[in-house]
């Protein structure tokens, strides 16, 4: 047969297998696009394809001839241009202003495809699908031969159902090198995920080197060992089903010349990820906990606690008893310092400042205890410590505010009255009501988005965790929009993200395995229509994603 028709057959193929009830959707797109309509044939990508930007896509453009080049090995370059009649064309050109800041559209036909959105940020997105239209080999890591890299035609308009999609990574537990954060953030942009919540201080290690406070690095950042002991067996079993060689130990990279497990991040580190997130259209909020799981920093600063304990890393991972004083003034200089740092380091809107699990027991343990603290609820007419903890978020709320960035916090930041423009990361309730009150709201519920809970009810096929059971399938059921939220609120809905806390972490290839797939779930609740949610679907869709994350290395849940 000539190859115009056997093109024409195969193309054809797939169109009817992406028609018929059953067979999995062609092209298998995570997370599904908001309107996509197959068409007959493809587009061949071969050593000569032109690649076409405009001067502002240009930097756009670059990343996917990259990308493309990796594992095609074409010679792939970028030409400048408003319109192209061949090739891959990335434009901003005409493009239809309604699809918002992060929506595309693609239409690829058999000799042009053109991506065109009215940001930076929708052409990236349409370059992610352009990705996923080929086959999964195109994200091997070095050339791959034997592969038609072919595109089926198609035409798709597409843009997110939320803005905020997000995964939270715990590098206070276990330490993740830059080399680790920037593998996670690729495997987020595959994903069109654009919020990478940096949890980095809590009381197990403080991991962000403040040029003022040299002690956080030299002291704040290290503990005698990691917490985890896990049963070998359990790791064995799942080593063999992962089959990966990494899996087991704790990474020896992680320990220092005094044989200390942690390690923190320098500025330059920092602004190499921020800018690495920022190619990938990820914005970073970094954490700093306050007032609570502040253990790791009192450890070095003692002076900003408050009652009488000696602070050690050297805890286990739980609700601790350090709290900062917000009864001494000097507190409040030490955090105002440490901020200022993170703001210059951190160009994105959201400053995260923890606020969580200061509860009756601590807060009785503590703030309750301290002469300071009861002088300055005498002076404030407070008469219990929830209203103190409230006047401790306004006070750097304030502080926040007048460095033009949005605070945002756990829960508990509701607790004595939540800020003004304060927004409320729900992990245990607040979302419904802060929403009510006109507040922005992140969805992280416990029950739908930890993703350091088994994923399965066989402990022993799992590596140790937690505890709590969050299956694939639960993910794919979440939506962000609580049941009973009015409509005219529901904008105040930003979106979710999954949070995996990392006690029980001790690697890359770990944690990987505790994020994947669950987080391809969540890419597609939080993009993705509401109407299309289907999990045979999306099951069917998964596998073509595993062979992808396969591809990159990743060690996903089979
Ligand atoms: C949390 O899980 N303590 C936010």
């Amino acid at each position: 047969m000539e190859p115009m028709k056997s093109c024409f057959i195969a193309a054809q193929v797939v169109f009817l297998l992406a028609t018929m009830p059953g067979i999995a959707e062609s092209p298998a797109l995570i997370p599904r696009p908001q309107k996509m309509e197959a068409r007959d044939g493809f587009f061949a990508l071969l050593p000569g394809t032109k690649i076409t930007a405009g001067p502002g896509s240009r930097a756009t453009a670059i990343f996917l001839a990259r990308r493309l080049k990796t594992s095609t090995g074409y010679p792939l370059t970028v030409d400048g241009g408003a319109s192209a009649n061949a090739g891959i064309l990335l434009t901003t050109n005409s493009a239809d202003a309604a699809l918002g800041a992060e929506g595309y559209t693609l239409a690829a036909a058999t000799n042009l495809i053109v991506i065109r959105a009215p940001t930076q940020a929708g052409l990236f997105y349409g370059a992610q699908t352009l990705l996923q239209l080929l086959p999964p080999e195109i994200f091997s890591p070095s050339v791959v031969t034997n592969v038609d890299w072919n595109i089926p035609c198609v035409r798709i308009r597409d843009w997110p159902r939320f803005k905020w999609r997000g995964l939270m990574l715990d590098v206070s537990r276990h330490f993740f090198d830059k080399a680790e954060v920037e593998q996670i953030l690729d495997e987020m942009a595959l994903h069109k995920l654009n919020v990478f919540h940096w949890h980095l201080t809590d009381d197990q290690g403080w991991r962000i080197e403040i040029k003022k406070y040299p002690r956080l690095a030299r002291i704040s950042a290290w503990r005698a060992s990691s917490a985890i002991q896990p049963p070998r067996e359990s790791l064995k079993v799942a080593e063999a089903l992962n089959a990966h060689p990494a899996w087991a130990a704790v990474a020896s990279s992680k320990f220092n010349a005094r044989k200390q497990y942690g390690g923190f991040y320098t500025p330059r580190d920092i602004r190499e990820i921020v800018a690495y997130a920022a190619a990938r259209h990820i914005a970073i909020v970094p954490e700093i906990e306050m007032p609570g799981h502040a253990v790791a920093a009192l450890a070095a600063y003692p002076q900003f606690g408050c009652g009488k304990g000696k602070y050690t890393t050297n805890v286990r991972a739980g609700i601790n008893g350090g709290v900062f004083d917000p009864g001494n003034p000097a507190t409040f200089e030490f955090l105002d310092d440490v901020l200022s740092e993170v703001f210059r380091l951190f160009p994105g809107q959201y400053v995260h400042v923890g606020g969580d699990e200061v509860n009756a027991q601590v807060q009785a343990a503590t703030w309750a205890k301290a002469p300071d603290c009861l002088a300055l609820m005498r002076r404030e007419g407070m008469t219990n410590v929830d209203q103190l903890q409230g006047w401790f978020t306004k006070r750097i709320a304030k502080f926040v505010r007048a460095h033009h960035k949005t605070l945002i916090g756990w829960t508990e930041i509701g607790r004595g009255g939540l800020p003004a423009n304060a927004v409320i990361m729900d992990w245990k309730g607040g979302g419904l009501a802060a929403a009510r009150a006109g507040h922005d709201v992140v969805m992280s519920p416990a029950a739908y988005c930890y993703l350091d809970h088994y994923q399965s009810t066989n402990h022993v096929m799992e590596p140790h965790a937690i505890g709590g059971y969050l299956p694939l399938k639960k993910v794919c059921q979440f939506d962000p929009i609580p049941a009973r939220l009015e409509p005219e609120y529901q904008s105040h809905i930003l979106g979710a993200q999954c949070n995996l806390w990392t006690e029980y972490v001790a690697t890359l290839p770990h944690a990987e395995y505790m994020i994947w797939p669950r987080e391809c779930a969540l890419a597609e609740v939080t993009w993705s229509p509401e109407n299309s949610r289907d999990w045979t679907n999306f099951s069917q869709r998964l596998r073509m994603d595993e062979q992808r994350l396969r591809e990159m290395g990743v060690n996903y849940h089979r």
